[in-house]
């Protein structure tokens, strides 16, 4: 089946001089993804990732830099592609002299619909939002969740297949969380596609099937979220008290944790690279083997271990550059240069 998205090699470079192409950000870089019919994906990044930035330019607010994405199998310069998509921008804005209604209303009608058919429309979708009874209430009156509830009854106006939101449960209490997570699972159960951008983890963990990590607009991970928990390179290991100090203390250096559970039991958490050797060492110390198993990571621990790796891929690019900055800087004469290594060397 063709993917509700496919993005692939997409790029989106911010220029502040656009004519000399000066003090750039790279907002998304080389990112392909794809979302299948019928999931739930979580577009999940800190802040400042390029998570807006690629969904602007799904909806083609923004163009691309390079790069290519479709929208129910759509190209989307394409206007078409988005005639099924419903989209929650991050920061919607909302005519406050409106009331929910009316606002539905003017939305209806920016897609051709009216009559009793949009009315209908209107009733069911201000039911399903749970605003039934502030259909006569001008939104300026509404409170932040409910009109982040409007604004998701107002992406469903046109019944779309695809649904865009752009961190729907930012800024709510956790009522209001749950509330619209429990929206994005009846809409799956309606077989929408549903694409969420959120930094909020348990957001993730609680609705979604497949999920893409972005950082420094550069895709990190993705694929299903169960799939992208399970495959853990470590294993935990439960073992009775070595009786060897000396045998123990090495134990306790090739593992990334120990902890003693009770006096004699001690809980190992080791690589897939050294779990046998520490099992020869258990064995050594004429200690007991309890259990193995694979360690299932949390979405959190899966999460800050790529945003640590990619600072640390940064900082050691700053580092590099800031070397080559200074060798350049005080670059000396060459005979001068031989000298020292030649002293080096001697
Ligand atoms: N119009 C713009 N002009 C220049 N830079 C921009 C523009 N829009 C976004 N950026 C920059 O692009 C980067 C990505 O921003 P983006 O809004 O896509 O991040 P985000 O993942 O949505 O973050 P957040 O979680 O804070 O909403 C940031 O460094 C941001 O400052
Ligand atoms: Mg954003």
């Amino acid at each position: 089946m063709e993917p509700a998205i496919r993005i692939e090699n997409l790029t989106k470079i911010f220029y502040k001089n656009k004519v000399f192409k000066k003090e750039e950000t790279r907002a998304v870089v080389d990112l392909s993804l794809e979302v299948q019919p019928g999931e739930v994906f979580g577009f999940l990044g800190p802040n400042g990732a390029g998570k807006s930035t690629t969904i602007k330019v799904l909806m083609r607010i923004l163009f691309p830099t390079s790069g290519k994405a479709w929208i129910l199998g759509r190209e989307i310069s394409d206007p078409e592609a988005r005639r099924s998509v419903g989209f929650l921008p991050e920061n919607p804005y909302f005519y406050d002299y409106l009331t929910a209604e009316e606002f539905l209303w003017l939305n209806g009608r920016l897609y051709g619909l009216g009559g009793d058919n949009l009315k209908t429309r209107i009733n069911y979708l201000l039911d399903f939002v749970g605003l039934q009874d502030h259909a006569k209430t001008r939104l300026r009156k509404f409170s932040k969740g409910m009109l982040q509830r409007i604004g998701l009854a107002q992406a469903l106006i046109n019944d779309p297949e695809l649904v865009i939101l752009d961190e729907p449960t930012s800024g709510l209490d956790p009522l209001g969380r749950r509330m619209v997570l429990d929206l994005i699972r009846k809409l799956k159960e309606q077989g929408k596609t549903v694409f969420f951008s959120t930094h909020i983890l348990p957001d993730v963990e609680a609705v979604s099937d497949s999920v893409a990590i972005i950082i420094q607009g550069k895709l990190r991970k993705t694929g299903k979220l169960s799939e992208l928990l399970e495959t853990s390179d470590r294993y935990r290991v439960r073992f009775m008290k070595v009786a060897d100090e000396k045998i123990l203390k090495r134990i306790e250096h090739i593992a990334n944790t120990t902890v003693q559970h009770s006096e004699d039991v001690y809980m190992a958490e080791v690589s897939a690279r050294s779990l046998y050797n520490v099992i020869d060492l258990i064995r050594l110390g004429k200690g007991r083997l309890l259990t193995v198993e694979p360690h299932r990571r949390t979405l959190e621990e899966l999460f800050l271990e790529e945003v640590e790796v990619m600072e640390r891929t940064t900082e050691e690019q700053e580092t590099v550059e800031t070397q080559v900055e200074t060798s350049v800087e005080t670059e000396e004469p060459v005979e001068q240069q031989q000298k020292q290594e030649e002293d080096v060397q001697s």
